[in-house]
């Protein structure tokens, strides 16, 4: 709601972050170079810098939802790696109010644990009391379905036996339990079914409301729309674009 917009939550000033990577190879890169290589059995040497983000500047506020959009590989997790404290920007500054949350980062799940020892372990990661996960507990099993997931109690099951959506809407369902002061997701919705998409989308209108900032990276520009009403576009790590969603959009499915 526009009236709620308030006080900045994050600030990114001309953020660069620019990945070194160790061991890759020092010829131009070609298939032939990197085949003769693994033929004669040479190892790649030197050191590759990738400028994944370069120069992002912008001001979220408190009540915003924040859509993130851009083709793949122009910058969006780097940059929500960035904000969550994640990376350290290799220059520009980020000055953020309070703890930001990366969903399916800060998350661990522990594969051989059961979904319900996988509850209590995000709640209390996330610095719920053990007061606070028993009232959260229920709550959690049921948005995320886990309970009765096709006729079975899941959350007894060790999440190794989960399918990727199963384990992204656990993940989420754990971060949604709680109010954050900036929650970040990315894709997250993307892996659940339509059904849990428009219960988590809901759930993000809520965690908007507690006066928290989103963040959302997504490629389904429905999500987007349904979600934020501003939104950053990002193109080989610049922003190409920022404003109202139906603007950014429009431009982005025209560009692409
Ligand atoms: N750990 C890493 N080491 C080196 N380079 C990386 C690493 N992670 C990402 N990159 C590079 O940084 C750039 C931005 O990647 P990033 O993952 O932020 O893109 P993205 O916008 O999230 O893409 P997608 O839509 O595919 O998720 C890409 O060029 C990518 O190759
Ligand atoms: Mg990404």
């Amino acid at each position: 709601m526009a009236d709620r917009i308030g006080d900045p939550t994050v600030v990114a000033d001309n953020v660069h972050l620019t990945y070194r990577v160790h061991g890759a190879s020092s010829g131009k890169g070609s298939a032939t170079s990197a085949f003769s290589r693994l033929v004669t059995r040479k190892k790649a040497a030197g050191v590759t810098e990738v400028h994944a983000v370069r120069g992002v500047s912008f001001v979220a506020r408190r009540g915003e939802a924040i859509g993130l959009i851009g083709r793949n590989g122009s910058g969006k997790s780097t940059l929500l790696r960035c904000i969550a404290g994640l990376l350290p920007p290799t220059g520009g500054k980020i000055y953020t109010d309070g703890q930001p949350s990366l969903l399916g980062v800060n998350a661990a799940m522990m594969n051989d644990l059961t979904g319900e020892r996988n509850i209590v372990l995000g709640c209390l990661a996330m610095g719920m009391t053990k007061q606070q996960v028993a009232e959260h507990y229920d709550e959690i099993a049921a948005f995320s379905g886990m309970d009765n997931y096709n006729g079975k109690d899941f959350t007894r099951l060790p999440m190794r036996t989960y399918s990727s959506g199963m384990a992204a809407r656990l993940r989420f369902s754990i971060a949604a339990a709680k109010s954050h002061d900036v929650l970040m997701i990315d894709e997250a919705l993307a892996t659940g079914d339509r059904d849990f998409q428009l219960r988590s989308e809901a759930r993000i209108r809520e965690l908007r409301k507690e006066a928290g900032t989103v963040f959302l990276v997504s490629h389904g520009m429905k999500s987007i729309r349904d979600t934020c009403e501003r939104v950053i576009w990002l193109d080989a790590g610049k922003i190409k674009m920022d404003g109202p969603t139906e603007e950014v959009v429009a431009a982005y499915e025209k560009g692409v």
